[in-house]
């Protein structure tokens, strides 16, 4: 494929701290908002609040891009109950205008959704088994995905599994960074074992982004690792690769925690359709925390 200009939303986050890092064929078009975005040689910065319409229709008059990745969003499931106008302009209001944009202007867009579209009442979920969000995130980002679908059939929704992965500073942490980050100082901590993902390796979701673009795949991907594993045995994972101490990891059950938001408890994945449009195997935890490690020492 030859090099095309893409804009990318969220570029400051998880996900968008991985796409930076992985790619260096294409011209990519940052979108800024509050936070500095790490890795950014070679890429231009646009400064861009997507809840402001204005500032979209801006952002697309001034440039021209064949794909736009759409990354950016308010992701923390508490805040979102908390804050629904926040979490609605952001995630649904702001991804429906963004899709009109990208249809307008011929622009492919690939949006990243979530698991959390689902009960988790079912074992495991292919991309045909039908959304019903517990949470207002995942009403919010069940909305992005509809708006995304019905702008235009050229477009891709990944919905990813709960990913880990080392963040940019300031920005927020995950199952894997926090576990690490406790264990580090000695502290005990509690982890639930009733909720159950395919925890996704970050680079393994820039990856698939990536391979959706060159391959220009549309439609509905599930995106996820290789085990369905409780949290509380995912930490235990993470103090085994990181050398930490595991005899500090407590498992209570998800009531043990007061949250504000309810969480579905198995959202697992079938992976099946990644595979073979994606062309790509879902990684094990073990290397996908390795790779993490990997990376940290490189930083040293
Ligand atoms: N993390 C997960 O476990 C997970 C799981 C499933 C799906 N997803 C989805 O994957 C995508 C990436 O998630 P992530 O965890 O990488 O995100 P993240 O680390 O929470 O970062 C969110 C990004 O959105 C940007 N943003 C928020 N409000 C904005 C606004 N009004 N205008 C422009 N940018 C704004 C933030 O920029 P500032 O910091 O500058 O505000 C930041 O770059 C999201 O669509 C999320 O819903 C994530």
């Amino acid at each position: 494929m030859s090099r095309i200009n893409i804009l990318v939303t969220g570029a400051s986050g998880l996900l968008g701290r991985y796409l930076l890092k992985s790619q260096r064929k294409h011209s990519l078009f940052l979108a800024k908002h509050s936070a500095p975005i790490s890795g950014v040689l070679g890429f231009k910065e646009i400064k861009l609040d997507i809840t402001k319409k204005g500032e979209l229709e801006k952002v697309f008059s001034e440039n021209s891009f064949d794909a736009c990745i759409h990354a950016a969003s308010i992701g923390n499931v508490d805040e979102c109950e908390k804050n629904r106008e926040l979490a609605f302009r952001t995630n649904a209001e702001a991804t429906e205008n963004l899709a009109k944009l990208c249809e307008e202007h011929a622009t492919k867009m690939v949006y990243t959704s979530t698991n959390a579209v689902f009960d988790g009442r079912k074992n495991i979920y292919s991309e045909l088994d039908t959304p019903k969000p517990l949470n207002y995130y995942g009403k919010t980002k069940l909305l992005g995905e509809k708006a995304v679908e019905n702008a235009s059939s050229e477009n891709a929704v990944l919905r990813l599994n709960t990913m880990y992965g080392w963040n940019n500073e300031g920005e927020r942490g995950n199952p894997a960074t926090w576990c690490i980050q406790m264990l580090r100082q000695k502290k005990q901590i509690k982890v639930v074992d009733d909720i159950y993902n395919n925890h996704l390796y970050a680079g393994s979701a820039a990856e698939a982004v990536w391979k959706c673009i060159e391959l220009k795949e549309s439609g509905l991907f599930h995106v996820a690792g290789a085990e369905c594993v409780d949290r509380y045995s995912f930490s235990v994972k993470v103090a085994e690769v990181f050398g930490l101490d595991s005899k500090l990891i407590f498992p209570v059950k998800n009531s043990f925690f007061k949250e504000i938001a309810p969480r579905p408890m198995k959202t697992c994945y079938s992976t099946e359709k990644m595979e073979k449009a994606l062309k790509f195997k879902p990684l094990s935890l073990l290397n996908g925390l390795s790779l993490m490690k990997e990376e940290e020492q490189l930083l040293h």
